[in-house]
């Protein structure tokens, strides 16, 4: 018997120090890694709130490397609106052992390929911009998402323009008959942040009681230039009636200008976007747009890197960042007026 207790006595012991042993390599395993490997795949290079993103991105790594004397290799690829290619950027990232990949998924439906094999390479992914299906998110906890509230977004554009009209309805009711006449620039219909952002910005213009008549809209999926394309044939269609532009990004509503300057109409339309990408605000101070929402994008790139970084080293990412449903992040914003 007393034989017994001891064997058990024994392996008790054994299970704790092995326990502390193993901690502490694991421990300085962490502290000892010189260097971390991150992949970052983008939906489309072309895209300029992607692009802010990207850069903010990189700067964040010099910083952190500055900070921490941990070498990060960041390499940054584009998957041209291909899923296919996205998938094989991965595969890529997988094959040359990187620590984190961090996807802005071209179709985010599409994501379930991608965790299954981040999973057997116990690889964490931050998903960033463009959010997958909650089934998926839920799959592992080493998969994060970054984002914004894009009712949030809305509320703070609708906002924009109640303002405008509270302080003088002659500023967007431009020919006095009452009514307040827009039309519509949409992303894409596949992206989550589309339709509630229109869908929230209309009501916050009815919320705030602005008398309003929808003349037409269009999808023009985040693009300049389609938005130049639509508005250009509007322009043509209701040349006395179009009196607010309302747009679900910058670039959108910069296409809106492009062609409201082309066409020579002098009356201030009112053009307003969201995202605040430096083109945003130099239209903005040059009188072309009117307002738009801005994320912080300093705060949302620092985010997706932190989570990269410290799921890299194999950190805690809770204490490195404040997650809600331990995945989830949405950046912080705030609406920008031309004055
Ligand atoms: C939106 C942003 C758009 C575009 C899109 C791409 O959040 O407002 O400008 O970048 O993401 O997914």
């Amino acid at each position: 018997m007393r034989k017994r207790y001891g064997v058990m006595a024994a392996v008790v012991l054994l299970l704790i120090f092995g326990g502390l042993f193993y901690q502490r390599l694991k421990g300085e395993e962490t502290e000892h890694k010189k260097s971390i490997r991150i992949g970052v795949t983008l939906y489309r290079g072309d895209d300029s709130f992607i692009n802010t993103i990207r850069s903010n991105m990189e700067e964040q790594a010099k910083e952190y490397e500055k900070k921490t004397g941990i070498k990060v290799v960041m390499e940054v690829v584009d998957a041209k609106g291909n899923q296919n290619a996205q998938n094989s950027q991965v595969d890529r990232f997988i094959s040359l052992g990187y620590d984190a990949i961090c996807v802005n998924m071209v179709d985010r439906s599409m994501a379930s390929n991608i965790i299954s094999k981040a999973m057997d390479a116990d690889l964490p992914v931050v998903f960033f911009n463009r959010e997958p299906v909650e089934e998926d998110m839920r799959r592992w906890e080493k998969l994060y998402y970054v984002g914004e509230n894009a009712k949030e977004s809305a509320v703070l554009q609708g906002n924009i323009l109640v303002e405008a009209y509270r302080k003088d309805p002659a500023s967007l009711d431009l020919n006095g008959d009452g009514k307040v006449s827009y039309v519509l620039l949409e992303g894409e219909n596949s992206h989550q942040d589309s339709l509630i952002r229109t869908e929230w910005s209309i009501q916050t213009l009815k919320d705030g009681a602005v008398p309003l008549e929808k003349i037409t809209g269009g999808i023009a999926n985040w693009d300049r230039s389609q938005a130049s394309a639509w508005m250009e044939q509007w322009l043509k269609e209701y040349p006395d009636q179009i009196e607010v532009v309302i747009c679900n990004n910058d670039d959108m509503a910069l296409g809106a200008a492009d062609a409201l300057e082309r066409s020579g109409i002098k009356r201030p339309v009112k053009i307003v976007g969201i995202d605040g990408t430096p083109q945003g605000l130099e239209g903005l101070r040059s009188g072309k747009i009117f307002g738009t929402v801005q994320c912080d994008n300093r705060e949302y790139a620092s985010v997706i890197f932190k989570i990269a970084a410290a799921g890299s080293l194999g950190q805690d990412v809770k204490k490195e960042v404040t997650l809600y449903q331990d995945k989830y992040y949405e950046c912080s914003q705030k609406a920008v007026r031309a004055e």
